[in-house]
C-alpha cells in the first residue's frame, strides 16, 4: 500500500516520457528550463539563432545524459517558426505534451525614440512568437494525456520597470492576457497554459546592465529585493517544470511570479 502511494506521487512528480519543445534553449533561462526538464525524465526539443552554441549545448547534454535534440530558429521569424515545428513533428512523430515559449529580448529607448522597426522586433520575438508557436502545436497538444503551454513573461508584465522598456512590457503584459485566454479555451482539449514571471535573474542578457547598475547602487538588491539578490536561471526552470508535471494537473491560467519578492516589495516605485 505505502508502496502504491509512493510510486503513484512519483510519476506525479516526474517527467518521464514527455516530449518538450523549449525555445531559445542554449542560454540562460531557457537552458536553465530545458536543464530542468531533460533532468526529470522529458525528451526536449530546443532551438536557438547561432549554430555553434547550440553545438556546444548538444554536445553538454549528451555528455550529461539527457535527451535533447535542436535546430537553429528565429523565433521572429513565421517561414523559420513553421519549419521548426515540422522538425519537431518529425523529430518526436507527431507528439508533444509541453510547449516552453521562452525567448524575449528588449529595446532599451525612451518611448519618443522607438522606431517601428524597434516595435516590430520587440512584438514579432516576444509575443508573436508564442502566439504562433501555440497555434501550430495544438493539434499535438491534443493528442497528450497532460498537455502544457508555458509563457515565459516577467514582472515587467505587471509594472513599468525603472530603465525604458515600455513595448517590452506591452508584450508582457499581452503574454498574461493570452496565458489566461487560451486556458480558458484549451480546456476543453486538455490543454494547460500557464506562465512564469521572472523578476532580475543573473544571464547573459542583462549581466552588463547590472553590473553598471551595481557600480552605481551596491545596495541595489538588498534594499529592493526581500531575498536580497538576483536568481538564477534554475529557479525559473523548476517552476516552469512544477507546472508541465501531473502534480499539478489542476493549476491552468495562472502567471507565477518568481522574483524573489520584488513585486511585493515595491521596487518599481520611484526613489
Ligand atoms: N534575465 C532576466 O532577468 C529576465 C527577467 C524577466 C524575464 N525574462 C525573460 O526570460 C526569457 C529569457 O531571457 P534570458 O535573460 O534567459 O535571455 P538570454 O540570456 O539572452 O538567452 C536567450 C536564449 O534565447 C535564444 N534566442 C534569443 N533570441 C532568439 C530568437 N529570436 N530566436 C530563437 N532563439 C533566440 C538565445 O540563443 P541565440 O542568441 O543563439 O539565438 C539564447 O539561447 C525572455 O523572455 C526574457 O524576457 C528574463
Amino acid at each position: 500500500m505505502a508502496d502504491d502511494l509512493k510510486s503513484r506521487l512519483a510519476a506525479r512528480w516526474s517527467l518521464q516520457g514527455y516530449k518538450a519543445l523549449v525555445t531559445g534553449g542554449t542560454a540562460g533561462i531557457g537552458k536553465g528550463i530545458v536543464d530542468e526538464l531533460a533532468a526529470l525524465g522529458a525528451s526536449v526539443y530546443t532551438c536557438a539563432r547561432s549554430s555553434s552554441s547550440l553545438a556546444d549545448r548538444l554536445k553538454e547534454w549528451k555528455d550529461a545524459g539527457l535527451d535533447v535534440a535542436g535546430s537553429i530558429c528565429d523565433v521572429s521569424s513565421r517561414p523559420q517558426r513553421l519549419e521548426l515545428m515540422k522538425s519537431v513533428s518529425d523529430h518526436f512523430a507527431g507528439n508533444l505534451d509541453i510547449l516552453v515559449n521562452n525567448v524575449g529580448l528588449s529595446v532599451e529607448k525612451p518611448m519618443l525614440e522607438q522606431t517601428e522597426d524597434d516595435y516590430n522586433i520587440v512584438f514579432s520575438t516576444n509575443l508573436e512568437s508564442g502566439y504562433h508557436l501555440s497555434q501550430l502545436a495544438h493539434p499535438m497538444l491534443k493528442l497528450s494525456k497532460n498537455a502544457s503551454i508555458i509563457f515565459v513573461s516577467s514582472i515587467a508584465g505587471y509594472h513599468p520597470i525603472a530603465h525604458p522598456t515600455t513595448l517590452y512590457g506591452m508584450t508582457k503584459g499581452a503574454m498574461h492576457q493570452l496565458t489566461k485566454s487560451l486556458a480558458y479555451q484549451w480546456a476543453k482539449d486538455m490543454i494547460r497554459v500557464n506562465c512564469v514571471a521572472p523578476g532580475g535573474i543573473e544571464t547573459e542578457a542583462t549581466r552588463e546592465r547590472i553590473n553598471a547598475l551595481l557600480v552605481q547602487d551596491p545596495t541595489f538588491f538588498s534594499r529592493h529585493v526581500p531575498l536580497a539578490r538576483q536568481g538564477k536561471p534554475e529557479e525559473v526552470g523548476a517552476p516552469v517544470a512544477f507546472l508541465c508535471m501531473p502534480c499539478s494537473s489542476y493549476c491552468t491560467g495562472h502567471i507565477f511570479v518568481v522574483d524573489g519578492g520584488t513585486v511585493i516589495n515595491g521596487l518599481f516605485q520611484r526613489s
